[in-house]
């Protein structure tokens, strides 16, 4: 009897368990196993989320985490507390552990990275906040860097006190894979960069944000998840006045690319902004019928806590979830907790039945029943404490 329950469990955890990786602030990179249906509500140390190991060779600030082919995940360190900032090439292992590759120091600061000019071995381009600059590497396809071009910003900052100076906030692809973009959250502008077929970057025209606004990511969507040039839209979210604005996207023949304003919206619906919102994350789903968002410092949900003999109840800041139509239009649809304060960033399982949310201020990864027909986010599956101050959240399923 006990060893044909061990069996069950020993299958279903092979057909099911998925590593989920989560950088911290607190200088790890942890890999924990997610095993959906064995339990809920429950700690890391339960059979639904198991906690596999801990890497710290991502130096001071793990901020990102990007995968690449061949089991390697990139981690950049934002170095806010170390001379240098640095981005880390870790190998992924069988067991989900990461061992380091290679470590390069990069210009202060960086948040976020995003691959381009995949055709050969291809770059990686890093959004650096702090120090105001955008710099890029070639990589090998054995997960090696080597520095190629950096840019640095100045004025003219924006009005507000966090714009104090151009801060790069993400570096994002187009889905013709020829542009790079970088949200500015201290200038106001979302900037655009084409690339030669060495890499090199070339300025377009920027896109404008509205005055004090605050762009921090963007995320392209098309009705037909194509890549033609056709039907393509940026939805930018803005995490100083918490609005999401959406363009049509469109490639004039002289170069850059053009866009078209049609929709500025808040974050939680019909309510008013509570005092001291401010967005972070934005993303479409991977059905294409979604755009998800987040809320950061801004309790809008009270949840029980995780561990049932605690009766200390958990504030929660939240998700906001849009249908998308064909046209587009981004429709409100519900906001649900994020399981905790300061969801930076989320991300969703490949066939959107799962959501992990990591609550920066409160050092922990949520996971989340999500349906993917409805969009709807349902019950708490499962809770990882006192991670340190999560930055980033990835499921492998590569
Ligand atoms: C690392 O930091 C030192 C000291 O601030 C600086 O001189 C050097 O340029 C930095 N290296 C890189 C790659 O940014
Ligand atoms: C940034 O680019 C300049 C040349 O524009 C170069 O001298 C410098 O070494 C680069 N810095 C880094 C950290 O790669
Ligand atoms: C969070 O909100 C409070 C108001 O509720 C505000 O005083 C504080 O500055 C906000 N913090 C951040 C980091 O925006
Ligand atoms: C109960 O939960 C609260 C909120 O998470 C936490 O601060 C506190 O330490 C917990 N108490 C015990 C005894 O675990
Ligand atoms: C989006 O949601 C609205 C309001 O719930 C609904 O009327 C509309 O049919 C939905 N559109 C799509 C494409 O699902």
């Amino acid at each position: 009897m006990a060893i044909h329950s061990l069996l069950l469990a020993a299958l279903a955890s092979s057909a099911s368990a998925v590593n989920l990786y989560v950088a911290s602030y607190a200088g790890t990179v942890s890999t924990l196993q997610v095993t959906p249906g064995l339990g809920e509500d429950v700690y890391a140390a339960s059979a639904a989320l198991r906690f596999i190991s801990t890497n710290k060779d991502c130096g001071s600030a793990p901020s990102w985490l990007t995968f690449a082919e061949n089991r390697i995940l990139y981690c950049v360190d934002e170095g806010f507390a170390t001379p240098n900032a640095s981005v880390n090439t870790l190998k992924i292992n069988a067991d989900g552990s990461l061992t380091k590759i290679q470590s390069i120091d990069t210009i202060q600061g960086p948040v976020s990275a995003q691959f381009y000019n995949d055709g050969k071995n291809g770059a990686v381009a890093l959004a650096h906040y702090s120090a105001s600059a955008i710099s890029t590497f070639l990589r090998t396809r054995d997960g090696r860097l080597s520095p190629l071009e950096n840019f640095t910003f100045t004025a003219p900052p924006g009005p507000r006190p966090e714009q104090e100076k151009p801060h790069e906030h993400q570096a994002i692809l187009d889905p013709t894979g020829k542009f790079l973009l970088f949200p500015d959250l201290g200038a106001d502008v979302v900037r655009v960069y084409s690339f030669d077929s060495n890499s090199k970057l070339k300025e377009q025209k920027s896109l404008q944000a509205p005055t004090g606004s605050g762009p921090r990511h963007a995320v392209f969507w098309s009705p037909k998840q194509s890549y033609s040039k056709s039907d393509i839209y940026l939805f930018v979210i803005h995490e100083l006045s918490n609005r999401i604005i959406s363009y049509a996207v469109s490639y004039p023949s002289a170069g850059g690319l053009e866009f078209k304003k049609l929709q500025e919206l808040g974050l939680y619906g019909d309510r008013a902004d509570p005092v001291g919102t401010r967005a972070a994350e934005i993303i479409v789903s991977p059905d294409n019928n979604f755009v998800l968002a987040s809320n950061r410092n801004a309790t809008v949900f009270t949840l029980p806590n995780p561990d049932p003999s605690n009766s200390t109840q958990i504030p929660s800041d939240s998700i906001v979830t849009f249908n998308i139509s064909q046209k587009g239009e981004l429709t409100f649809q519900e906001l649900s907790p994020s399981g905790g304060s300061f969801p930076r960033h989320f991300t969703l399982n490949k066939d959107g039945s799962q959501i992990a949310v990591a609550n920066q201020n409160s050092g922990n990864v949520v996971i989340w029943k999500r349906d993917a027909k409805t969009g709807k986010i349902g019950d708490r599956l499962a809770t990882a404490e006192g991670l340190g101050q999560t930055t980033n959240v990835l499921f492998d399923e590569s």
